[in-house]
C-alpha cells in the first residue's frame, strides 16, 4: 500500500472512530449514568449481528448560529441505516442524545427522510429509536421544516410498510407527532412523551407535574392510549419490537410470515367447554380462551392497559399470524365505550392494511350508557368499529361466546359487517337488548294491569330468555353459520382460515372514505 493511500485510510478511520463516539466519551458516560444506552448500543441489540449498514455517519451541519460551530459532530446526533431483524430487512434510525440532546436538525431530517424513502421503495419496515430534546432550538425554522419532511413520509408510508417507534428517552414537543403517525409506539426505560412540558404547564396553568407524571409510559399505555406497549428496560423494549415485527409482513403486498407450527391444529382444549360460567352475569377472562385456542404462547396483547374492556393483539394459528379482537367480560362486563371503540377500530384497520386475518370474540352487553359517553361522542367513536369492520377485506371470522346484544352484535359479530364465517358457542345469546329492559318496553301496560305485576314480569322475562338466550334462532335465520363446542374452536378456525387464505375482496375505487375519526 502506498504511503498516500495509507494516509487516506488513516483519515477515514479517524473520522469513523469519531463518528462512533457521537458527542464524546463524557456524554456517553452521562447517558449511561442516566440509565440509558447509546444509539449504537441500542442498534446492536435490535439488529442481527453484523447486519447493520450505516448511511450518513459523517454528515453534519454547517451552521454557526448560537455557537453551533462548536457542536459539529459526525452524524449530527442520529445513526441511520439498514439492517436485519431475525433475518428480515429493516430500515432504522436511532437518535443520539449525546449530541446536543439528540435535538432534531435539518441533517437529522435528511438522514431519516432518505431511509424512509428507500424503505418505502424497497418495501421494508422502518423502526425509529427516539431519544431527543425536540426541535434543535438553534436551527429555528429549519428544524421545524425538518420535522415536516419526516411527517409527510410517515403518512405516505402509512399502510404500505410497517412503522414502529420506540421511545427511549425524551420525546417532546412536535417530536411526538412522527411516532404518533406510525403504527406502534413502544415506550421503554425512563422515557416520556409530551407536547408541552412541565415548565410551560406551570407557567400557563400553575399546575405542577413531573415529566413522568405528564407523559411516562404509565400515562400513555393506560390513560391516553398514545402508546401501545411498554417495557421496564430498553432491552425488553427492543425485544418486544422484534417480536411485534414477527407478526407483520414486510409491506402491504406481502403476507405475514408463517412460522413452523409446533402446536397441532387438531388440538382441542376440553377446559374451554367449562369456561363460560353458568351465571350469565359472572365474568370470565376472555384471554383464557385466547390462550387455549391459539398456538401455545403466541398471544401478544396490544394496549393491554388501555380500555381493558376490549382485548386486541396478535396470535398465531397453525403458525400463521392473526389479529384478535375481543370484548373482555371481566372488565365493565365487556361493554363498549369510546376508548374501546377507538382501540378496536384502529387495530382492525392495521390488520387489514397488513393482510392479517381478524378473529373476533363477542361477549358484549352493548354500548355503555351514560351522559359522559354520549357527550363524549360515543356515537361517532362507536361508528369507527362498524366502519373498520365493513371496510376490511382480510379474512374475518367471529365467534359469539355469550352475550351479543343490540349494536354490539351488529358491529362486532354480524355477517353484515362482511364477516366471512360466524360461529357461536352454545352459551351464546343474541338479542336486541337484555330481557329486563325488553320486557319493560314491550309489556309495560300488561304488567301494570296484572294481578301480580312482579310475577307476570318474571314470567315474561323467562319467556324472553327461552326465546332469545341461545344461538339457535340466529342459526335458524342464517346469521350464525355454525354452533360449535367451545373446544372445537381451534380446529374450526384453522379450517376456515385455510379456505379464506386466498380470499379476494375489493372495495370500490375512491380517493378515500370518510372514516368517522
Ligand atoms: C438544542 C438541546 C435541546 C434542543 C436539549 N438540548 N434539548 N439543544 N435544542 N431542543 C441540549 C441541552 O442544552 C444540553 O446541552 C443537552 O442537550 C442535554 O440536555 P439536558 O437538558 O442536560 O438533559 P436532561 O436534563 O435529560 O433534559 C432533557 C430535556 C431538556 C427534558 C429534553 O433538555 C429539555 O427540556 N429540552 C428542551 C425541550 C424542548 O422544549 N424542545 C423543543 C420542543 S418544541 P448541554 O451542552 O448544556 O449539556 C418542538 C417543536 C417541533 O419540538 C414542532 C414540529 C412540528
Amino acid at each position: 500500500m502506498g504511503g498516500k493511500t495509507k494516509k487516506h485510510l488513516e483519515v477515514l478511520r479517524e473520522m469513523r472512530s469519531r463518528a462512533v463516539l457521537g458527542g464524546g466519551q463524557k456524554r456517553i458516560d452521562q447517558q449511561h449514568e442516566r440509565g440509558k444506552l447509546t444509539a449504537r448500543e441500542r442498534l446492536a441489540l435490535l439488529l442481527d449481528e453484523g447486519s447493520f449498514q450505516e448511511f450518513g455517519a459523517l454528515a453534519t451541519h454547517d451552521l454557526n448560529a448560537f455557537g453551533l460551530d462548536k457542536h459539529r459532530y459526525p452524524g449530527d446526533g442520529i445513526v441511520t441505516g439498514f439492517g436485519k431483524v431475525n433475518g428480515r430487512r429493516v430500515a432504522v434510525f436511532a437518535q443520539d442524545f449525546t449530541v446536543l440532546g439528540g435535538s432534531f436538525s435539518e441533517v437529522q431530517s435528511q438522514k431519516i427522510s432518505r431511509i424512509q424513502d428507500m424503505a418505502l421503495e424497497a418495501g421494508i419496515p422502518v423502526i425509529g429509536l427516539n431519544d431527543s430534546g425536540g426541535a434543535r432550538i438553534q436551527e429555528g425554522v429549519r428544524s421545524l421544516a425538518a420535522y415536516g419532511e419526516v411527517f409527510v413520509r410517515n403518512v405516505t408510508a402509512s399502510g404500505v410498510i410497517p412503522q414502529i417507534s420506540v421511545i427511549l428517552g425524551p420525546c417532546a414537543g412536535g417530536a411526538v407527532y412522527s411516532p404518533a403517525l406510525t403504527d406502534f409506539i413502544i415506550m421503554a426505560g425512563p422515557s416520556y412523551m409530551f407536547l408541552t412540558g412541565p415548565d410551560v404547564i406551570k407557567a400557563v396553568t400553575g399546575e405542577e407535574v413531573t415529566a413522568q407524571e405528564l407523559g411516562g409510559a404509565d400515562v400513555h399505555t393506560a390513560r391516553s392510549g398514545v402508546a401501545h406497549l411498554a417495557a421496564e428496560t430498553e432491552l425488553e423494549g427492543l425485544a418486544m419490537t422484534k417480536l411485534l415485527l414477527s407478526y407483520l409482513p414486510q409491506n402491504n403486498n406481502e403476507e405475514p410470515p408463517q412460522i413452523t407450527p409446533e402446536d397441532p391444529v387438531t388440538r382441542m382444549d376440553e377446559a374451554l367447554n367449562d369456561l363460560i360460567p353458568d351465571n350469565e352475569n359472572q365474568p370470565y377472562d376472555i384471554r383464557d380462551a385466547i390462550e387455549m385456542i391459539f398456538d401455545q404462547d403466541s398471544f401478544l396483547e396490544i394496549q393491554p392497559d388501555y380500555a381493558p374492556n376490549a382485548v386486541i393483539g396478535f396470535a398465531r394459528l397453525d403458525g400463521y399470524s392473526v389479529g384478535i379482537v375481543a370484548n373482555q367480560p371481566c372488565y365493565m362486563s365487556g361493554a363498549l365505550n369510546i376508548h374501546a371503540s377507538a382501540k378496536i377500530a384502529r387495530f382492525i384497520r392495521l390488520c387489514d392494511a397488513f393482510n392479517v386475518p381478524i378473529i373476533t370474540f363477542v361477549d358484549c352487553p352493548g354500548f355503555l350508557p351514560g351522559t359522559s359517553q354520549e357527550y363524549g361522542g360515543v356515537i361517532r367513536h362507536g361508528a369507527k368499529i362498524i366502519y373498520a369492520y365493513c371496510e376490511a377485506t382480510v379474512p374475518k371470522i367471529s365467534i359469539v361466546t355469550r352475550k351479543a346484544m343490540g349494536g354490539a352484535y351488529v358491529a362486532m359479530g354480524s355477517r353484515q359487517m362482511r364477516n366471512d364465517v360466524t360461529f357461536a358457542w352454545p352459551t351464546a345469546h343474541i338479542a336486541v337488548m337484555g330481557p329486563e329492559a325488553a320486557v319493560r318496553v314491550l309489556f309495560r301496560e300488561e304488567i301494570g294491569k296484572a294481578a301480580d305485576p312482579a310475577a307476570r314480569e318474571a314470567e315474561l322475562i323467562a319467556e324472553y330468555r327461552e326465546k332469545f338466550f341461545n344461538p339457535y334462532r340466529a342459526a335458524d335465520v342464517g346469521q350464525i353459520d355454525e354452533v360449535i363446542e367451545p373446544c372445537e374452536t381451534r380446529p374450526r378456525l384453522a379450517r376456515a382460515l385455510e379456505v379464506l387464505r386466498t380470499k379476494v375482496q375489493q372495495n370500490p375505487p375512491k380517493k378515500h372514505g370518510l372514516c368517522p375519526v
